[in-house]
């Protein structure tokens, strides 16, 4: 992180990101939970440890994610919950890659409200087909600590080893043409609806992530900074 994107910033509660495959949700949420001091709970690295580990839940979704398909409700809830029952929850979080469909949606605002938070603050990742197409083709993730690189836009110094950790990278399975085809189709078949669902509740931001990483850091930083009505300094 460079410049203001790495000041520090509160955040007393769920922060959102909406937007399809590639458009760099994961990228600014892991950013913006360490600047906050938050937990980062990404539910796709929370399925991918699950498979890595070769768990009941990991056999499961296995074939749905290499599909491209969305993983059942029920089973998504169970996972968050548990997740979220976790005492670092309690002072706010950031979500990535859920909620992803309506049910999901309905089913967290009832829990936020059992915790206790107010409206969550909701970002939707905006991108055209064609970068989005560009950036995972040329993702490479770390397997150790899970820092994500583009040989396009944010290589490692050396190629296929992480900067932070040294650790071995890899391509993520579902990055494969075939398979982001049918992932940006389940985007805008259950996800995209998310975003009136959220409007509608005067919690919905856009942003331009077309833009560079720094660029799109100091954007998102903007909106939590006017959502919480704070300076952004703790
Ligand atoms: P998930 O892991 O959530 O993947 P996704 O939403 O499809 O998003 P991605 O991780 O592909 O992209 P991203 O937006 O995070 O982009 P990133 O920052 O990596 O889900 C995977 C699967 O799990 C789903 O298909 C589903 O099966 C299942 N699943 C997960 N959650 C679920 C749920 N709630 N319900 C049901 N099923 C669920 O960036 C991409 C690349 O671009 C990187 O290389 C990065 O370096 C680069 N980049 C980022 N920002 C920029 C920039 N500004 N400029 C240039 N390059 C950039």
């Amino acid at each position: 992180m460079t410049g203001n994107s790495a000041v520090r910033m509160a955040l007393n509660r769920a922060l959102i990101f909406l937007g399809p495959p590639g458009a760099g949700k994961g990228t600014q949420s892991k950013r913006i939970a360490l600047r906050c001091g938050v937990p980062h709970l990404s539910t796709g690295d929370m399925f991918r440890d699950a498979i890595s580990r070769g768990s009941e839940l990991g056999r499961v979704v296995q074939p749905i994610m290499e599909r491209g398909d969305l993983v059942p409700d029920d089973l998504v809830m169970k996972m968050v919950e548990e997740r979220l029952a976790r005492p670092d929850s309690a002072g706010g979080f950031v979500f990535d890659g859920f909620p992803r469909t309506l049910p999901q949606a309905m089913q967290l605002d009832r829990i936020l409200g059992k915790m206790g938070f107010g409206k969550p603050i909701v970002v939707d990742f905006s991108v055209s087909v064609d970068k989005l197409l560009r950036r995972l083709s040329g993702r490479w993730t770390c397997s150790v600590g899970g820092e994500i690189y583009n040989v396009y836009d944010a290589p490692p110094q050396k190629a296929g080893i992480c900067d932070a950790d040294g650790g071995k990278l890899f391509q993520r399975p579902d990055d494969r043409a075939e398979v982001v085809k049918e992932r940006l189709a389940a985007y805008e078949r259950q996800t995209r609806p998310l975003a009136e669902y959220y409007r509608r509740q005067g919690v919905l931001d856009t942003l331009d992530a077309a833009a560079g990483m720094e660029d799109v850091s100091r954007a998102l930083g903007e909106i939590v900074k006017r959502a919480e009505g704070q300076n952004g300094r703790l």
